[in-house]
């Protein structure tokens, strides 16, 4: 698929998730390149003097960047401590509404803001649906700095392959938290998603998971051939 055309199908996702936003509305914004699709069309819709009094609380810090030079309004979690929606990206969608996230290494708060949303819609393009978890993304996982040269051994033992994801190939990723990211393989893909979460959540270093379980209240899927929603419709 050419650039220009996967732009196109994540713009359409984009504006079919912005269905869902009221004025007025406390918005959770995502994290990664369909969300900043979205956040265009919010720009726009505000240009054109709608949703004067929606406000933002971003993900990460590059949206929360972009989200300003689009003149969003913004605020905390600690201003708005719960959300109406949040409409953020994900790498993989099973049937379930399962997801894995983080590829964009933004799940800490990506995963946060979704547990403090009454919905949370995602926004992606056909690529990322699969059958399995963990067949066409590696899990991200979030650890402690201090933790990660002794937590490989133990994701091995759990059926991954783990690679300490770096920048360019150089000094390890830092997170927006100051965390690092073990991406991990599972060849076979996650058989037991709940049971893998609670195993990696239970053990100590490890911060959070790219496992989104029964979070996600509908998926907006672009295809060439149109748009279509799974689950709750807006
Ligand atoms: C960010 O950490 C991720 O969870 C993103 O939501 C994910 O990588 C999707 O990004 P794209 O929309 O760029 O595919």
């Amino acid at each position: 698929m050419q650039t220009s055309d996967a732009e196109a199908l994540k713009r359409a996702a984009a504006e079919r998730a912005a269905e869902w936003i009221e004025d007025g509305m406390a918005l959770g914004l995502g994290t990664g390149s369909t969300v900043r699709h979205l956040l265009d069309v919010i720009a726009e819709r505000r240009d054109r003097g709608n949703w004067g009094s929606i406000v933002g609380v971003p993900t990460s810090e590059d949206t929360a960047r972009r989200a300003e030079r689009l003149g969003i309004p913004l605020a905390t979690l600690a201003e708005r401590g719960r959300l109406d929606l949040t409409i953020d990206g994900a790498d993989e969608v099973d049937p379930q509404l399962r997801l894995i996230k983080g590829l964009g290494g933004a799940l800490l708060r990506e995963k946060v803001v979704a547990s403090v949303s009454a919905r949370l819609v995602i926004v992606a393009d056909e690529s990322k649906l699969v059958d399995r978890l963990g067949t066409r993304a590696p899990l991200p996982v979030e650890v402690d700095p201090f933790a990660a040269p002794i937590l490989a051994g133990f994701l091995r033992s759990l059926g991954a392959e783990p690679t300490l994801r770096r920048v360019d190939g150089g000094a390890p990723l830092t997170t927006d938290g100051g965390h690092q990211i073990l991406d991990c393989r599972f060849p076979a893909g996650i058989a037991d998603p709940e049971a893998l979460e609670a195993a990696l959540l239970g053990r100590a270093g490890v911060l959070e998971t790219g496992l989104f379980l029964g979070m996600a209240t509908a998926a907006v899927i672009a295809a060439p051939g149109g748009v279509r929603v799974l689950g709750e419709g807006a």
